[in-house]
């Protein structure tokens, strides 16, 4: 997929991994819609990003995945000002082993909400041009994290509605691809956070960091680049894309 003039949106895009993949999008021509419940962050970016690529090319949509109203009037304003959908990124996210329910809700619901208004515009079935969805899983997503069990559900939970999704479009005829983006730890806030956020496995903090250690750390670049191999090569469909430090890996799964 050629990204120059389509019509991508992100979410939890103010900062950290969705930053990133908002500026490669940017970058490789698209027009983007940030959507966020961050509005200081946003509201910086943007200011950045008009200077960079003119005031055109984004809009800022204040927007809780949590919330199926405003969801769906981010995605409307978009089409109305973009001229459609294209791309979508379910990237916003939590780590918070104490508010699990609201990891939950923004980790996993977050991108259901996401994926089914995201339809609405995209899918050919309703009049939309097809495209692309990527959700951002995380490593946990294949692999558990023992100090974030919830974080891990909600992870596992992407990649597998992810796959059934992708393989729903195809059977449905949605001419949309939908992968997940499955990185290990990356250089952002949530990270630097993470400790305090264990609740009641605040105990296993020193595993945690020996593996943090053991793995190293991804920059957000790196991730945005992985991100951009799963938006572009049209063969990519109902992937699960492994990213750790020097390695980039395609999960595989049994099949019964
Ligand atoms: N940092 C890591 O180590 C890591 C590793 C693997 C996967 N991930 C995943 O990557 C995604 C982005 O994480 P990050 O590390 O960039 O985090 P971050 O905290 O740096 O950025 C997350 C962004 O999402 C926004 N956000 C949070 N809740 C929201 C909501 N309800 N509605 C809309 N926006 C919301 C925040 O305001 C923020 O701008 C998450 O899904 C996270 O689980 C992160």
């Amino acid at each position: 997929m050629d990204l120059n003039g389509k019509i991508a949106v992100v979410t939890g895009a103010a900062m950290g991994i969705g930053k990133a993949i908002t500026e490669i999008l940017l970058q490789n021509g698209a027009k983007v819609a940030l959507l966020d419940v961050n509005e200081t962050a946003a509201e910086s970016l943007m200011e950045a990003l008009n200077k960079q690529y003119g005031q055109e090319r984004t809009l800022f949509l204040k927007c809780n995945v949590e919330s199926e109203e405003q969801i769906k009037a981010a995605f409307q304003k978009t089409t109305e000002t973009f001229g459609g959908m294209d791309i979508l990124c379910n990237n916003a996210g939590i780590m918070n082993e104490s508010a699990w329910e609201q990891a939950v809700s923004i980790n996993l619901m977050g991108v259901i909400r996401g994926t089914y208004q995201a339809l609405e515009h995209m899918s050919k079935l309703n009049g939309g041009r097809g495209g692309v969805i990527i959700n951002t899983a995380s490593m946990a997503g294949i692999s558990p994290l023992l100090s974030c069990p919830v974080y891990t559900a909600t992870k596992n939970g992407v990649v597998g509605f992810t796959r059934a999704m992708a393989a729903a479009s195809t059977a449905s005829g949605y001419g949309i691809r939908v992968n997940a983006l499955c990185p290990s730890f990356v250089q952002t806030e949530l990270l630097s956070t993470i400790t305090s956020k264990m609740g009641r496995f605040s105990h296993l903090v020193d595993k945690t960091e020996q593996l943090v250690e053991k793995l190293g750390m991804l920059s957000v670049s790196e991730v945005a680049e992985c991100f951009l191999e799963l938006v572009t090569d049209e063969t990519k469909n109902g992937e699960a894309l492994l990213v750790i430090p020097k390695v980039k890996k395609y999960a595989t799964f049994p099949s019964v």
